[in-house]
C-alpha cells in the first residue's frame, strides 16, 4: 500500500470534458482531486469557482482538496463547503487573518490547509499548527501550471516537517511535480504530492494511469 497521496490538479485537464476527467483520473488511479481557484487578483489567472466544483463533485467519490489562491477568502469559504470540498486550503499571504479563517473552514465541518509561497518562511504558520491537517509548500509561484520546481523549496519542506513534529499534519507539495523530483521532497518529508501537467500530459487516461504510477513508484521508493 502506497503511504504516497497523488492529488491530480485539473488545471491541466481538457475544461471541455470536465467531469469526464474526473472520471478518467478517479479510474487512474488519483487518490484526491485537486483543485486550483484563482481569482485574477491573489495570482495573474483566473480558473473556475463553487459552481464548477459542484457540478462535478458528482463524477467520483475520492476526496476533493481545494486550494484557494483568492483574497480575500472567507466570504467564500461556505461556497466552496457546500460545493463538496473535503480539504480547503487558504494561502497564508492572502489575508491578516488567518486564524479567523482556519478557524472558519473547521466550523464549517472540512479540513483546513494553509499554502506558503515560495518567497514565505515556514515561521508563518508556527502559531496556527494546532488548527491545521495540511500544510502545502508551493514548489513554484501560483497561478499556472506547466512550470519548473524550484530546487530550494526541498529544505522549507525538511523545516516544516521539524516544525510539524507529531502533529497528525500532512505535508502537501504542488508545482513541477514528476518523476524525477518527487522522491526529493519526499525524503524530506512530504506525504501528499500535486500534479498537474506532469499527469495530464498524454490527454487520454492509459498515459494518465501511467504517469500517476511512475509518480507513485519514485515517491515511495524516497520513502524507504
Ligand atoms: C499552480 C497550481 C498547481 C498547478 C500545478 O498555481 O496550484 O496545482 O496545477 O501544475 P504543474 O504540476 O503542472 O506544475
Ligand atoms: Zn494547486
Amino acid at each position: 500500500m502506497s503511504k504516497t497521496i497523488i492529488a491530480p490538479s485539473v488545471l491541466s485537464a481538457d475544461f471541455s470534458r470536465l467531469g469526464d476527467e474526473v472520471e478518467a483520473i478517479d479510474r487512474a488511479g488519483a487518490d484526491w482531486i485537486h483543485l486550483d481557484v484563482m481569482d485574477g487578483h491573489f495570482v495573474p489567472n483566473i480558473t473556475f469557482g463553487p459552481p464548477v466544483i459542484k457540478a462535478i463533485r458528482g463524477r467520483t467519490k475520492k476526496p476533493f482538496d481545494a486550494h484557494l489562491m483568492i483574497a480575500p477568502t472567507d466570504a467564500y469559504l461556505a461556497a466552496f463547503a457546500d460545493a463538496g470540498c473535503d480539504n480547503i486550503t487558504v494561502h497564508a499571504e492572502a489575508g491578516p487573518h488567518l486564524d479567523r479563517s482556519l478557524h472558519a473552514i473547521r466550523e464549517l465541518g472540512k479540513t483546513a490547509g494553509v499554502a506558503i509561497n515560495p518567497a514565505t518562511p515556514e515561521s508563518a504558520i508556527e502559531y496556527v499548527l494546532d488548527r491545521l491537517s495540511l500544510i502545502l509548500v508551493m514548489t513554484v509561484n501560483p497561478g499556472f501550471g506547466g512550470q519548473s520546481f524550484i530546487n530550494a523549496m526541498v529544505d522549507k519542506v525538511r523545516r516544516v516537517k521539524a516544525l510539524i513534529g507529531d502533529r497528525p499534519i500532512r505535508i502537501e507539495i504542488d508545482g513541477g511535480v514528476a518523476p524525477d523530483t518527487a522522491p526529493l521532497v519526499v525524503a524530506a518529508g512530504a506525504d501528499v504530492l500535486v500534479a498537474g501537467s506532469a499527469i495530464f500530459k498524454g490527454g487520454k487516461e492509459d498515459s494518465y494511469r501511467a504517469q500517476i504510477a511512475s509518480i507513485r513508484q519514485a515517491a515511495d521508493a524516497a520513502r524507504r
